[in-house]
This record gives structure tokens, C-alpha cells and sequence, in this order.
């Protein structure tokens, strides 16, 4: 069954909800805290260890009620049950998205045109599951019989991303083994990886679902060579495997057939860490901490399949980021952790986000009207608070923000973390209420500095508060920020599948590269072919 199809702004939500901001898109967040005594608790949804208050939203509880009627007329209960279920709801790639799949107890019954794919998916993780313990615990040894010591995960786009910020972000949980990636085609990279690698302790996870990926093979090829140097072709066995759905071309490049870890069309490459992507991740934490990395996702799952609307988490997050794209026009959304192990995770969801949800053309082939995907940025707190916060409190720009901060640290350093933790509280706390200019002349500042030192406040955030950052946890926080894209996606009437925007450069790319070694030259536009001919001399 298709998904449902249609324009959200003809439905009769959208029409209120247009009439409803044009009431109160000046009304004050400040004022309405001070109607409402109850308004932290009527907007604030407690869930497991997770504590999200979006209070200090400008909505009002019509406000609310109308999203909510919009989730309802786009017909999103419908739209979860067909992803569900397994319904082709990729239709333009002819595809199940069903990464909550890999995340789902073996009893599961996921079903992929009518073949439960659970049996398939364990077998897959008992293979990561013996792999892992094997490198780990060094029974599997280089092909001089020593122990590995370093990992070296080779992909681009979903097949880096996610177990980079994963491995990242969960530093605190690593094994004694270091772990690498090389994605950029740009040389230098893979040349400043192999500066820090042992060709006897080294070994090499090529992650790439098409295995045709230019930058990933272009890298592979490359640290191939230099194993070489070192190591006859028997020892290719030892020291590298792949993950693909492209068994063919893995086999072509030389890996053995035991050393493939599969993965599936149904599972997209931005939501793929939980499949044997996550090899890498399962090396450095240990397949325990990566199985509960997807036992947290598949908690969230459970509770965006079943909580109602007004109490699901993924659900409210994604109407809020409607009300103020559609509505207020916010350019972009901004993520702020207050966790420096959360360094990468706005690059992560910016794929996530932004090659799923940017598009311009409806499920019906047809031109949009109105704004989709939202630009998402971010940067740890507090560091954040002293590069671009000046922008968000004083700028001329709306920037609703989700704030995530843990209410345990890791190294339990109490001073610090008290520390963190109120510059947490304090920015949203400032963000929503500023400073009038009766506090700011109260301060005794000179009458000529007092409007450059108002704030007016009333910009939006959302508190995510975590008890700790443990590889549950995390997965919970993926996979909440991996439905709110889907919801979002089904209320704009978009396939959020695929991303055919990133083949056009690609193509071009591989012209481009034909004519560096060629006097033959294909039209260009006068600015690319005097760039192409300025590389070409100096190169
Ligand atoms: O950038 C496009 C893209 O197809 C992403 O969607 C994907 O994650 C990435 O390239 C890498 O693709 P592959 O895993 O096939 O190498």
C-alpha cells in the first residue's frame, strides 16, 4: 500500500493552525509561563530516563491540539503501521525501510515482501557477535600472529557517519583497540590514518552498502596498496572485511567470503549503524555495549509505534519543528548537547536529516508550495555558548534549539558537571525570558548601551534530559531524531528515502575526472572550464 498522499496545507489543521499563528505568533513565552503555573508540567513528557520539556516553546495548548489534528489528517498512525509492517513506503526505489528491524528482539516479525527477516538479521549479528570477541579477545590474530590494535573503518556519507559519532560518543566505553575512519577522497586523509598504523596489527572494515562508492573504493584501493608493501595477497584474508550489499564487487576487490558481513536494501544508508555498519562500533565498545545500543533504539521504536500522539516524544518534536518551518519560517534548527561526548552528533543527524527530508517535489511527482527540510547545525555547549550563542539571543534570526544534557556524568567530577549543568538550565532559561530594558537600566548600565544590552527573549528550545550517556541512551536519542525525520517527512508529503540530489555532482564529477587526463573536453560553462583549465596547469 502507498502512503498517504496529500498537501498538508489544504487540509483543515493547516488552515487553523495559519489562522491560530497569525493570533499569537507575538504572544510572549514569558507571559504565557506567567498565565499558566502548570505549563512546565503540561508540556513536559517523562519517559524512561528521558525528561523532555518543551515548555518553553511559543505554543499554547490550541496550538497543540491543531498539530495534533494535522498529524491526524496527514494520516500519520496509518503511515507508521505501513512502515512498519514492511510496506514498500521507499516507493521510489521500490523499498521497505525497516531499520527498526535490526534493533527488534529475535521474535520479532518483521516482514520484507511477506519473508520474516528476523532469522537473517541474527545471523548477521551472531557473525558480529563471534568477530567482535574474536578481534577483542585476540584469538584472531595478523598475518605475522600478533594481536590486533587498531581498526580502520573505510566509508562515506551513512557508512561513516553514524559509527564515527557512535565510537565517539562512546569513547567512554572503549576496549584497548583504536579505531580509525578514512572517508574523505581527499588523500591527505587516508595518508595522516597511515602514519599512526602497523600493517601486522591493522585491520581494515571496508563499509560501503553499493560498493561502487568512489571515495570508499579510492580509499580502500589505496590502503590495500600500502598493506601490500608489507604483506603478500594471502594476508588480504586476515586483515580486511567488508560490509555490503554488493557481494559481487567485495569479491572482485579480493575479500574472502567469510569475511562479508550483509546488509540489505531495506535498510538506508543513513539509518544503517544498527546493521553490521556498526562493525566498527561493536569492535571498539564490545558487542554487549552495541547490543544495547539497540535495545535503547528499539525502546524508542516501541514508544513511537504505540504512545499516543500528545505523550510520543519523536511525534511532538516533529510538530514543533513544523510549527516554527512552516509557520514562523525558522531557517533552521539548532542541536546543542552539553556533553563534549556528543561532539559529532549534529554532522550525524545533518545527513540524517537533511538528505532525507530535503526535498522539493511531493509524493505525487508534483512541485512544492511550501518549506520542507529544516538545516540542522550544532555544536557542544558550553563551547558553543562563547562561538554562536550571540547570534541566537540577539540575531535577527529565529533558532529553535534542542537542548541535551545528561544529569550524571561519566567521570563523576561534581564540580564540573554543576557547572555544566547550569550554564544548561541557564541558556534556555535566558533564551526564553531575555532581559527587559527595566532590568537592564536596574543594572545601573549607561542610558547609550541599554538597547544593545536587551534581549527580547522568547526564542524556543526543548529540553532533552537524560540520567546518563550509557550506549542504551544513545540509542534511544538516534533513534528519536530517525522517527521525528520520518514524521516530518509524511506531514510534508515527501519520500524521505532516497537522495537522488547527490548523484548529479557525482556524475559530473566522474566527467570532470575523464578530462583531467584528456585534451578532449566536454562543454562546460565559462566558469568551470577556466577553473578546469587553471587545476590543469598547475597540476
Ligand atoms: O551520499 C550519498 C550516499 O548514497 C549516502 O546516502 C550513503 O550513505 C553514502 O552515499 C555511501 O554509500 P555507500 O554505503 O553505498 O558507499
Amino acid at each position: 500500500m502507498a502512503l498517504p498522499n496529500m498537501n498538508p496545507t489544504e487540509t483543515t489543521s493547516w488552515k487553523k493552525l495559519q489562522q491560530h499563528f497569525d493570533k499569537v505568533k507575538d504572544v510572549h513565552m514569558k507571559d504565557l509561563f506567567a498565565q499558566d503555573e502548570e505549563r512546565a508540567n503540561k508540556f513536559t513528557i517523562k519517559w524512561d530516563d528521558f525528561y523532555v520539556d518543551y515548555s518553553k516553546n511559543r505554543i499554547t495548548e490550541e496550538t497543540l491540539a491543531y498539530l495534533l489534528e494535522l498529524a491526524n489528517d496527514v494520516k500519520l498512525k496509518e503511515a507508521i503501521n505501513s512502515q512498519f509492517s514492511g510496506e514498500t513506503i521507499n516507493q521510489t526505489e521500490g523499498r521497505s525501510v525497516l531499520h527498526m528491524a535490526l534493533r527488534a528482539p529475535q521474535s520479532a516479525d518483521f516482514k520484507v515482501d511477506g519473508k520474516n527477516v528476523m532469522p537473517e538479521i541474527f545471523d548477521v549479528k551472531k557473525k558480529i557477535e563471534k568477530f567482535t570477541n574474536d578481534i577483542v579477545n585476540g584469538h584472531r590474530k595478523g598475518y605475522t600472529g600478533k594481536t590486533f590494535t587498531d581498526i580502520v573503518n573505510i566509508g562515506i556519507g551513512g557508512s561513516d557517519l553514524g559509527p564515527a559519532m557512535v565510537v565517539d560518543t562512546l569513547q567512554y566505553y572503549k576496549n584497548h583497540l583504536t579505531t580509525h575512519f578514512v572517508s574523505n577522497v581527499d588523500g591527505d586523509h587516508v595518508n595522516e590514518v597511515i602514519k599512526k598504523l602497523n600493517p601486522e596489527t591493522t585491520l581494515f572494515v571496508i563499509v560501503s552498502k553499493t560498493f561502487t562508492t568512489q571515495e570508499t573504493l579510492s580509499n580502500a584501493n589505496t590502503l590495500k596498496s600500502w598493506f601490500l608493501k608489507s604483506a603478500n595477497d594471502e594476508a588480504i584474508a586476515k586483515h580486511f572485511v567488508a560490509v555490503s550489499t554488493n557481494i559481487d564487487n567485495v569479491k572482485a576487490f579480493g575479500i574472502d567470503e567469510d569475511n562479508i558481513f550483509p546488509m540489505w536494501d531495506w535498510v538506508g544508508g543513513r539509518f544503517s549503524l544498527w546493521s553490521a555498519v556498526g562493525l566498527s562500533i561493536s569492535l571498539s565498545i564490545g558487542y554487549n555495549n552495541f547490543e544495547n545500543l539497540l535495545k535503547g533504539a528499539h525502546k524508542m521504536d516501541e514508544h513511537f509505534k504505540n504512545e499516543d500522539f500528545s505523550n510520543n516524544i519523536p511525534v511532538i518534536l516533529a510538530l514543533l519543528s513544523i510549527w516554527y518551518n512552516n509557520f514562523f519560517k525558522a531557517e533552521s534548527e539548532a542541536v546543542i548537547p552539553y556533553s563534549q561526548y556528543l561532539n559529532q552528533f549534529a554532522t550525524y543527524l545533518q545527513q540524517g536529516i537533511m538528505e532525507s527530508n530535503g526535498k522539493s517535489i511531493d509524493r505525487d511527482g508534483n512541485p512544492i508550495g511550501y518549506q520542507t527540510g529544516t538545516i540542522i547545525w550544532g555544536e557542544p555547549g558550553t563551547n558553543s555558548q562563547h562561538a554562536f550563542f550571540q547570534l541566537i539571543h540577539q540575531g535577527t534570526k529565529l533558532i529553535p534549539a534542542d537542548f541535551i544534557g545528561f544529569t550524571q556524568s561519566l567521570h563523576n567530577n561534581k564540580d564540573h558537571q554543576d557547572k555544566l549543568m547550569s550554564n544548561f538550565l541557564a541558556q534556555t532559561e535566558a533564551l526564553l525570558n531575555g532581559k527587559t530594558k527595566e532590568q537592564v537600566l536596574a543594572e545601573g548600565t549607561p542610558d547609550q548601551l541599554v538597547p544593545f544590552k536587551v534581549f527580547d527573549g522568547n526564542k524556543p528550545t526543548n529540553t532533552i534530559f537524560i540520567d546518563k550517556l550509557t550506549p542504551e541512551s544513545l540509542g534511544k536519542l538516534i533513534a528519536l531524531y530517525e522517527h521525528k525525520i520520518f514524521v516530518q517527512g509524511i506531514i510534508w508529503n515527501i519520500f524521505s528515502y532516497d537522495q537522488f540530489g547527490v548523484e548529479l555532482g557525482k556524475q559530473l564529477a566522474n566527467k570532470i575526472l575523464s578530462e583531467f587526463s584528456n585534451s578532449t573536453t566536454s562543454k562546460h560553462d565559462s566558469s568551470t572550464q577556466n577553473l578546469l583549465n587553471y587545476y590543469k596547469g598547475k597540476s
